[in-house]
């Protein structure tokens, strides 16, 4: 049986929540310590994960959130910490999270519970399972992976079942390299469809995943389990997650379970709530969450910043009325990260500002630059930043542009990989039709690119802190531990972050 069969055969076996051993509970939930403060090992079949968000200083001063997902039917279990080894563990009250009353069909199989994390807490368990508990004092070590889910959409069917979705390969290896961090910048969610009978041996898994009937979207707690958390579970102790929504989280897709599961603030719990249109549930309009930021300590007098920029919706291609609306999330970003002795900051947003994709396009729009619509969204809102990290192209790439901070794709982390092709530097940049002229005369376009690498491989990267400002290094590490290169991040002088792989 190969990794990944094995990986799939654990998944359902765990789904079903069957044998697993986590800390004693109390009838609440609650992990019980033995009187020298050890947790005894017991059967508790509630719990089916249990991790940590990275969240705004705004919505938890931790900047931590932990979160469970459970089978329904049990009260919350409150949050477990610690302060010092040897301290009495202290419990805090945790509560349901839930989508909206109409999207609630589709989540009924699951209970989720969250809570902000303490300050100063040193220790945590959350349903019986050890979450991160804290950010660490110096973060030098950030784990990088996004794109994730197994592809099953018309006839665009991933081997999910058969080695051909290495999304729980990569997170075993990945928790092992012991990142501290773990940013993912979405798009987790590809079972759009449900699986044909005729791919069963491919995509198929018992119970099926496939819409929920008269939802007017494509997800459901089982397609989540199955398609990211259940695979994902690996880093789910290891490191806190930065999570981004992708186009796949938009509302008429997978945005239901993203806000449910993944997005650590308060009140975006029923973003995605469908709306009652005579009698015919329709996802709300496209909408743009607010930007939002945390901050990393990473040495003494240096921390880095990352304003988080919600892209689920827009264009790729054209220079749709999404460029007007993503610019006020990035002006709103912008003002997150005015500059600040000792703070470098970088932007995370799902869709590329700058991303090349294979072949050359069709005139008159189209064009190998991805995304225009978010190169105009952003234009001239980008000075604050040393880097862009991005995904929603699936493979790995930098991009440098004279003028902006360059743009690190890593998009590589589980699905269906982008066709291999040509990926040499355009003789023209973004938001350029091939004869060099603008797309639209409202933007400008940008320089062709200075350096442009990609790696079509599946792989994920682990940036580590260099030992002067603005320096980091990102390894990209492929499957079974190759190495697929390193990427450099510099800026010396002032001149403007420089990234240079090979
Ligand atoms: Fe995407």
């Amino acid at each position: 049986m190969s990794r990944s069969k094995a990986w799939v055969g654990a998944a359902i076996a765990v789904a079903a929540v069957v044998g697993m051993t986590v800390p004693a509970v109390s009838a609440t939930g609650a992990p019980t310590p033995t009187p020298r403060g050890e947790i005894r090992p017991v059967p508790a079949p509630t719990t089916i994960a249990s991790y940590s968000l990275v969240a705004p200083a705004g919505t938890s001063r931790s900047q931590l959130v932990a979160r469970a997902i459970l089978r329904p039917g049990r009260p919350c279990p409150p949050l477990m910490t610690k302060t010092k080894a040897g301290a009495a563990w202290r419990a805090t009250r945790t509560t349901q999270r839930s989508v909206g009353p109409l999207a609630s069909p589709a989540f009924a199989a699951v209970k989720v519970c969250s809570v902000n994390v303490p300050v100063g807490v040193t220790q945590a368990s959350l349903g019986g399972r050890t979450i991160p508990a804290a950010i660490p004092a110096r973060v030098t070590r950030i784990g990088i992976t996004a794109d994730s889910g197994c592809k099953v959409k018309g006839s665009k069917i991933q081997d999910c079942n058969n080695g051909g979705w290495p999304l729980a390969a990569m997170a075993a290896q990945l928790a092992a390299l012991r990142p501290q961090v773990i940013f993912e910048p979405g798009d987790y969610y590809y079972r759009d469809d449900a699986c044909p009978k005729a791919d069963w041996a491919k995509c198929g898994v018992t119970p099926p995943v496939g819409p929920t009937p008269g939802m007017p979207f494509t997800d459901n707690a089982h397609g989540w389990l199955v398609d990211a958390i259940i695979p994902m579970t690996p880093v789910f102790s290891v490191a806190p997650l930065a999570l981004l929504r992708g186009n796949h989280e938009a509302c008429d897709r997978a945005g239901n379970g993203y806000f449910l599961f993944f997005d650590p603030r308060l009140e975006t719990s029923t973003e995605c709530e469908p709306v009652n249109d005579g009698g015919t549930l329709e996802p709300p309009k496209e909408q743009v969450t607010p930007a939002w930021a945390f901050t990393l300590p990473v040495a003494s007098g240096r921390a880095l910043k990352v304003a988080m920029v919600d892209t689920a919706y827009g264009s790729d291609d054209t220079i749709s009325k999404w460029a007007h609306k993503g610019h006020e999330v990035y002006l709103q970003a912008a003002a997150m990260t005015t500059p600040k002795p000792g703070i470098e900051s970088w932007l995370m947003t799902h869709r590329p500002l700058f991303g090349r994709t294979p072949g050359k396009g069709e005139e008159p729009n189209y064009t190998p630059w991805a995304s225009n619509n978010q190169a105009a969204g952003s234009q001239g809102l980008l000075g604050n930043y040393q880097l862009v990290l991005s995904s929603h192209i699936h493979l790995l790439q930098a991009v440098q542009i004279k003028g902006v901070p360059p743009n690190l794709i890593v998009g590589a982390g589980g699905t269906m990989l982008d066709p291999r092709g040509d990926f040499s530097i355009p003789a023209f940049g973004p938001l350029a039709k091939s004869d060099g002229t603008a797309i639209d005369p409202k933007y400008p376009p940008y320089p062709t690119a200075s350096m442009l690498w990609t790696k079509v491989r599946y792989g994920f990267g682990i940036a580590t802190a260099g030992a002067t400002r603005n320096a980091w290094n990102v390894k990209m590490h492929g499957l079974g531990g190759t190495d697929l290169g390193t990427c450099r991040l510099r800026n010396p002088h002032g001149a403007g972050p420089n990234l240079t792989c090979s």
